[in-house]
């Protein structure tokens, strides 16, 4: 049995193995010449690209969730008889929420990584309902340009597995938003259901994940947001499996388990 299956192991690999290289020689380079410009480079102008087939499989569940938004009116009384609602989106990368925000909504970003802003402007251009207010370079566990109680709504999508404290951007989170208003977030998590997809995951995060791709695909995100309720009046989540490509499934399977939810001040 182990011998047939060790026979059978270089017909396996023979169709992943242009990416395992591409992977390790990635990997080899990241290490030798650090990840402080090359990383975000990377992210921006090469994976993220590539992960738009996972924006494609996810965006009907996407859609879905954040259209409730459109529900929403601003705390601001002038701005609620114009009908325009203050976003602040976290992490947005190449933009690919635009297409879920009502018309009028009134747009800030806090990205870390800079080399995304082209690419996000470019984006805008096809969403001219949205007006873009700011696009601020930095971290959301420390979004020092945005006021307190400034902005309606907080949106987030697949950005709580790269911050360096989930517990940090909460804290912010909840400090911008009006009182009454809401953060929506959809978050790829350790998954709840298998121990093997958790065993790639650990396997992927510990040996190349974080460090290419900036990204903790084991991270207990759901738990994380559970023991911060108290922060927030109510807290409504809940877990699902998103669909993926049956191509890229060894990679993919690791960002099918989400957790998807609303928080409110
Ligand atoms: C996997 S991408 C997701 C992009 C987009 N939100 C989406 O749904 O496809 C993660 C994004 O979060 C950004 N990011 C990572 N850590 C961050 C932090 N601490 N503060 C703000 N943005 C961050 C990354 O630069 C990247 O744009």
């Amino acid at each position: 049995m182990f011998e047939k299956i060790t026979d059978k192991l270089p017909e396996i690999l023979k169709p992943w193995t242009p990416y395992l290289l591409l992977v390790l020689t990635i990997f080899i380079i990241f290490q030798k010449y650090g990840g402080s410009h090359i990383q975000p480079w990377f992210m921006a102008t090469i994976y993220i690209p590539w992960t738009s087939i996972h924006h494609d499989s996810v965006k009907e569940f996407q859609r879905k969730h954040f259209e409730k938004i459109k529900n929403h009116k601003s705390a601001d009384p002038e701005l609620r008889k114009k009908g325009i609602l203050r976003i602040l989106e976290i992490g947005p990368g190449p933009g690919y929420n635009f297409e879920f925000y009502p018309s009028k909504s009134q747009l800030s970003v806090v990205e870390v990584n800079p080399f995304f802003e082209k690419q996000f402007f470019e984006k805008q251009a096809d969403h001219p309902h949205i007006k873009m207010d700011r696009f601020i370079v930095g971290f959301a566990e420390n979004m020092k340009d945005v006021p307190d109680n400034s902005v309606d709504i907080v949106v987030s999508s697949f950005v709580l597995c790269s911050v360096r404290s989930v517990e940090g951007a909460l804290k912010e989170v909840h400090r911008v938003l009006v009182p009454g208003g809401k953060y929506y977030y959809f978050e790829h998590i350790r998954d709840y259901k298998y121990a093997w997809v958790r065993f790639l995951q650990h396997l992927y995060t510990y040996t190349f994940y974080d460090l290419l791709f900036g990204c903790n695909l084991n991270r207990v995100t759901n738990q994380i947001i559970e023991a911060n309720k108290w922060r927030f009046s109510k807290i409504d989540q809940k877990l699902i499996t998103t669909p993926m490509k049956k191509r890229y499934y060894p990679f993919y399977i690791c960002v099918t388990p989400a957790v998807v939810g609303i928080a409110e001040k």
